[in-house]
């Protein structure tokens, strides 16, 4: 199905919600680059942000969006989230998904930066009861093909393909290149919508909480399309992630410092009271800043989690996941303290696009984490981002529905063209450019930033950057080499955009320049850079 009225770039969250809701509409295709499952949304823990407690308000969580966002919120886009937010986990529950429940309704979680139980969950897996559940229904669907390992490379976009825009300069776009890693051709697939649901990048990162697919190649594509970017500068980092030789990535949700789990130095001492009122529950980028410099100030390698005060009956039945998965590793959360460090996690900027998706480009939507509507600002409130993929995806489909009723005809798109290329060579090389990209990132451009630090990494990703790109060129394309051009373009976007931001605000701290200046909140630097030679021929 090559030529579907619908394509979904992306198995997460956001994409899978769209299928759903689009279907009505025309025949989708959605792409997934490794399992059906294998996406940001698979992880999380923590669950999904909205009113429900009658103590609570939309007023209430708009309010503690805002205060996270440091001033660069979108207050309308807030506003409309929080009040969806109850309607959207509805329909989530309505689809099957397992939400916890007590004798009031749904069981409600607390995170840091919430300042009332909101957290609806499927105990401490509600990203996977939402992946599989998700995934269930859109394979069950008769107007819906999904199908895996497929890797997105660039867009087909009129101004490549017949040299085209509208009237008022606009690009359209007809759909993307899509590697198959099975067989590694690339073949053009067309569709009257696109939607780009490709989910983060925390690979950009040595040490995150992502998994493997999250290279930013959304991000990645639509730059390479000439589509604005923005607010790529805030980078949020969790404050716990599981410190172990053999731990790639495994998070230990905050809803455990909302059940009373504290932050200690490896001697005992309990730090985050001296940082924050809130304590623990402080916001996220003051935690993690805080880790780092207690780290920094004592040399050491990591703090301590420790939930071991708390009933171990309650631990076992709240949070059965993670309690089980820290056993495997030779930790046991119910008696002792646990070596956690702070990982990169959440790309807050993204895609410049609406609550519907709508991006600068006609014919191609933005929705999840790829995207950046204002929801989030400088710092992402908690579980905050699976309902704004929940919120997008439902006004997505009324986008999609508009454009379907306006265009009938897609352009033949030309084949992809390997001429001039040869086999790759040892896939030493690749590795080693992912490695460094990803330790210039984690050592230049991590929690606490200096003027120094991102010059250097900026000559560092430039000089890296021309020789990915030259390979680019000439060897034959596979998936290594298609995400590290990608997480070496993102990266040198976030420290472009950091470079720019001459302020600490949210997630963005700089300690040549420490102060929050109040008229940047007016003024935020957005990215649009030229749109790039033409890649695709
Ligand atoms: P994803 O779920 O990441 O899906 C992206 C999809 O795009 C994947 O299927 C991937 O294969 C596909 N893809 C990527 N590139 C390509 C390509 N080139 N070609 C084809 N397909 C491609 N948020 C909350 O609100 N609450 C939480 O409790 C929470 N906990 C979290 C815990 C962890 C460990 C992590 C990592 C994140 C957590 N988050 C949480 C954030 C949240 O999970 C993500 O922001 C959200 O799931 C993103 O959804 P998405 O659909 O945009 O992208
Ligand atoms: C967590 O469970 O700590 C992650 C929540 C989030 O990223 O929103």
């Amino acid at each position: 199905m090559d030529q579907p009225d619908i394509l979904i770039i992306g198995c997460g969250i956001a994409g899978l919600s769209l299928a759903l809701k689009a279907a009505v509409h025309g025949q989708v295709l959605v792409l997934s680059k490794k399992g059906a499952e294998e996406s940001n949304t698979r992880y999380a823990q923590g669950g999904v942000a909205a009113v429900f407690d009658r103590a609570d308000s939309y007023a209430d969580h708009a309010r503690d969006t805002l205060r996270a966002g440091a001033g660069l919120c979108d207050v309308a886009v807030v506003r409309q989230v929080v009040r969806e937010g109850p309607e959207r986990v509805r329909e989530l529950a309505a689809l099957g998904v397992p939400l916890d429940r007590d004798r009031r309704g749904f069981a409600l979680g607390r995170e840091g930066g919430h300042s009332r139980r909101r957290i609806v969950h499927a105990s401490d897996f509600t990203g996977m009861a939402i992946a599989q559940t998700l995934v269930e229904r859109v394979r069950a669907h008769p107007r819906i093909h999904l199908i895996e390992n497929q890797v997105a490379v660039d867009l087909i976009i009129d101004s490549r393909l017949r040299g085209r825009r509208d009237a008022a300069g606009r690009d359209t776009c007809w759909g993307a290149y899509v590697l198959d890693t099975a067989s590694g051709e690339i073949r053009p697939v067309t569709a009257r919508v696109t939607a780009l649901a490709t989910g983060g990048c925390g690979k950009v990162y040595l040490y995150t909480t992502n998994p493997d697919v999250a290279t930013g190649d959304g991000l990645a594509m639509a730059y390479r399309a000439g589509l604005p970017v923005a607010d790529l500068e805030f980078v949020q980092f969790h404050p716990t992630c599981l410190f172990h030789p053999r731990a790639k990535s495994f998070l230990l949700s905050e809803a455990l410092r909302g059940e009373g789990a504290l932050l200690r130095t490896l001697d005992g001492t309990r730090f985050m009271p001296a940082y924050h009122p809130l304590a623990e529950l402080a916001p996220r980028d003051v935690v993690a800043r805080a880790i780092d410099r207690e780290m920094k100030r004592r040399g050491e390698r990591h703090v301590y989690l420790d939930m071991s005060s708390r009933s171990a009956a309650r631990i076992r039945e709240r949070f059965p996941n993670i309690h089980a998965a820290l056993l495997e590793y030779g930790f046991d959360l119910t008696r002792e303290p646990i070596p956690v460090v702070p990982a990169a996690h959440y790309m807050c900027g993204g895609i410049v696009a609406d609550l519907a998706g709508r991006t600068a480009m006609r014919g191609l939507l933005g929705l999840g984490e790829v995207a950046r509507t204002g929801l989030h600002g400088a710092n992402r409130l908690a579980s905050n981002s699976l309902l704004e993929a929940l919120v997008c995806a439902h006004h997505a489909a009324g986008e999609v529905a508009r454009r379907l009723r306006t265009v009938r005809r897609v352009p033949r798109a030309q084949p992809w063209s390997a001429r001039g290329t040869r086999p790759p060579y040892e896939s030493v090389v690749v590795e080693h450019n992912w490695d460094t990209v990803r330790r210039v990132m984690w050592d230049l451009v991590g929690i606490v930033r200096t003027d120094e630090r991102l010059d250097f990494a900026a000559r560092r990703l430039a000089l890296l950057s021309e020789d990915i790109e030259l390979d680019y060129q000439r060897l034959r394309l596979h998936a290594d080499l298609i995400e590290l051009r990608n997480i070496a373009l993102v990266g040198s976007l976030i420290v472009r955009a950091a470079r720019a931001r001459r302020e600490s605000r949210g997630l963005h701290y700089n300690l040549d320049h420490p102060r929050l200046v109040a008229a940047l909140a007016r003024r935020r630097p957005r990215l649009r850079l030229r749109p790039p030679r033409a890649a695709l021929t």
